[in-house]
């Protein structure tokens, strides 16, 4: 059976996509490679716990001769998440998203490239592009404008990656796709944060003016997207995806008021983040031609279910505030060590 590696599938993309992947892929293997940082959760994936074609192994991707033997084995393919994500955490300290986001990929880069995969989808974020004016979108061909240390430590991936290709032949595919929301998002990301907060009639942070714009493309498109690009991704391409959901953060705020019932006066003005992106918005006809891939989730039925969601899950969301979430991975696998 053919085997992949999913980089930072504990996180909440990577574990949406490996969900999604195995049911679309019946003949395929999966090692999911993640180091369980703050953002990693292996109850993210219990569902799968007892899966046969679902390993784990508890792997720092800049730990170069940890990971070695791991492409030692026939491997198909890596698909790269694996990532610092959260921006404000970037603000306070760069340091581990250059080593995750940029030495953690060359050194994925030069595995792979050794271990001659078929494919490489590193997924990358279209932040990479900076921020928009009130009109115009990021296509592919947009120049790269890192305006964070997150959006520049994951630009360098990109070019890392773009590098690799066009010097070795590598072949690297590089995904860019707009915010996420969904089922096990950590609460410190916008969405989930609020949704929890206003169940729990706690106040909301809104950061500055809150007229500044995001994209919003529900999870399980990005995931088909990131699937599409690794059934049909051309080497050396970047793809596109967006779900054409142009918000500003008040709307975004207003909505989950008013689908969770809540007063306006649990909305709290609190300064701005620094170098604040205002504005990011996809242009997704590439994928939508290249890999006969697009958005299908509507913002309406998207974020209802993820409301949902987080109240039928309000286990995982104590957990992951109570930091008992982390003790879950001693269970499984403590006796094992
Ligand atoms: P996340 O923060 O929820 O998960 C990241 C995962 O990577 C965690 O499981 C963490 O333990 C793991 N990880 C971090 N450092 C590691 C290391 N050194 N070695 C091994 N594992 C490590 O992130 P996410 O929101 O699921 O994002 C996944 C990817 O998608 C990232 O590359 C991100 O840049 C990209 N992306 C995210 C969004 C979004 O809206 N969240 C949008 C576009 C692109
Ligand atoms: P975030 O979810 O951190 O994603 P990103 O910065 O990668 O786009 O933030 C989304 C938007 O929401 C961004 O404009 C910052 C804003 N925001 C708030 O206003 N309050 C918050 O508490 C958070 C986390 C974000």
């Amino acid at each position: 059976m053919k085997r992949i590696i999913v980089t930072g599938g504990c996180g909440f993309i990577g574990s949406n996509f490996i969900r999604f992947f195995l049911q679309q892929e019946p003949n395929l293997k999966i090692v999911n490679v993640d180091s369980l940082t703050y953002a990693g959760n292996l109850e993210n994936l219990k569902d799968l716990e007892t899966n046969p074609r679902l390993t784990f192994a508890r792997l720092d991707i800049t730990q170069l001769d940890a990971l070695e033997p791991l492409f030692r084995e026939p491997l198909d393919s890596v698909i790269h998440f694996a990532a610092e994500s959260h921006v404000d955490r970037s603000i306070l300290d760069s340091g581990p998203f250059i080593r995750t986001n940029v030495q953690g990929t060359q050194i994925l880069l030069d595995l792979a490239k050794k271990a001659s995969v078929r494919k490489f989808v590193h997924v990358s974020t279209d932040e990479v592009y900076g921020s928009l004016g009130a009109s115009g979108f990021f296509t592919e061909t947009t120049p790269l404008a890192p305006n964070s240390p997150y959006s520049a430590s994951k630009a360098a991936s990109d070019m890392l990656v773009r590098s690799y290709f066009h010097t070795f032949g590598f072949p690297g595919v590089i995904t860019r796709c707009s915010n996420n929301y969904g089922p096990y998002q950590f609460p410190e990301k916008i969405i989930p944060l609020f949704i929890s907060n206003l169940l729990e009639d706690l106040q909301v942070p809104v950061y500055g003016d809150g007229l500044q714009i995001r994209d919003w493309i529900h999870v399980t498109d990005h995931c088909s997207g990131v699937y599409a690009a690794w059934k049909s991704g051309i080497a050396g391409e970047v793809y596109n995806f967006g779900g054409r959901c142009e918000l500003t953060n008040m709307e975004l705020t207003t909505t989950l008021l008013r689908l969770l019932d809540k007063p306006k006066s649990l909305i709290k003005y609190v300064q701005d983040r620094l170098g604040h992106d205002r504005r990011y918005a996809i242009d997704c006809a590439k994928a939508e031609t290249e890999l006969g891939w697009k958005p299908i989730v509507s913002f309406e039925t998207g974020i209802a279910d993820t409301i949902r969601w987080y109240q039928e899950n309000w286990e995982w969301v104590s957990r992951v505030r109570s930091g008992a979430y982390r003790e879950y991975y001693q269970q499984q696998y403590g006796s094992r060590l």
